[in-house]
């Protein structure tokens, strides 16, 4: 199985809505492993499937060489059911290269989700884990990390996006 191209800025499928899958399907399985191939091949550390064009609600997170897991995470249909604290971090995101601002987000979360086995999971997370999470459950809603900033960040940046913008029709 190749790696697919990570969609960027400007792809249709980055806006939209995933739907909720069903995670003991053949699909979701080739699926996760294709997010593997791509995260890895792009040096990503998480990565949701709209990504590679598939709106659907499945979403990774690499996390070797974290010091409180050495087991990648597998979201199969996540779901925020708390939220509290504040952080604020600088972020990045495959479909945004070269790009780098700073995101306000809820300091810990817990959430439920489907593992790859189809159990019912529940994880509560702070810090780095709880804003890639974060970040990683705002693309299955089509939200980007540049929506998260002010219109003036935003105008700082519009030279670069539109940039985004023309590559992706390119490649479309
Ligand atoms: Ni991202």
């Amino acid at each position: 199985m190749s790696a697919l191209p990570i969609r960027v800025y400007g792809d249709p499928v980055l806006r939209m809505k995933a739907k909720q899958v069903d995670h003991g399907s053949r699909e979701v399985a080739e699926l996760i492993s294709r997010m593997f191939e791509s995260m890895h091949n792009a040096e990503g550390l998480g990565l949701a499937a709209n990504q590679i064009g598939e709106a659907l609600r499945v979403a990774i997170i690499d996390r070797r060489g974290t010091e409180d897991g050495t087991e990648d995470l597998v979201l199969i249909n996540p779901e925020i059911t708390a939220a509290w604290g504040q952080q604020v971090r600088e972020e990045g995101c495959l479909s945004l290269p070269e790009i780098w601002v700073k995101v306000k987000r809820a300091a810990h979360i817990r959430l439920k989700y489907q593992d790859q086995t189809g159990a019912e999971r529940t994880l509560k997370a702070s810090d780095l884990l709880a804003s890639a999470l974060q970040h990683e459950i705002d693309h299955l809603n089509g939200v980007l990390i540049v929506d998260r900033i002010s219109g003036l960040q935003r105008r700082f940046l519009s030279g670069k996006l539109n940039k985004l913008r023309e590559l992706s029709r390119g490649n479309g």
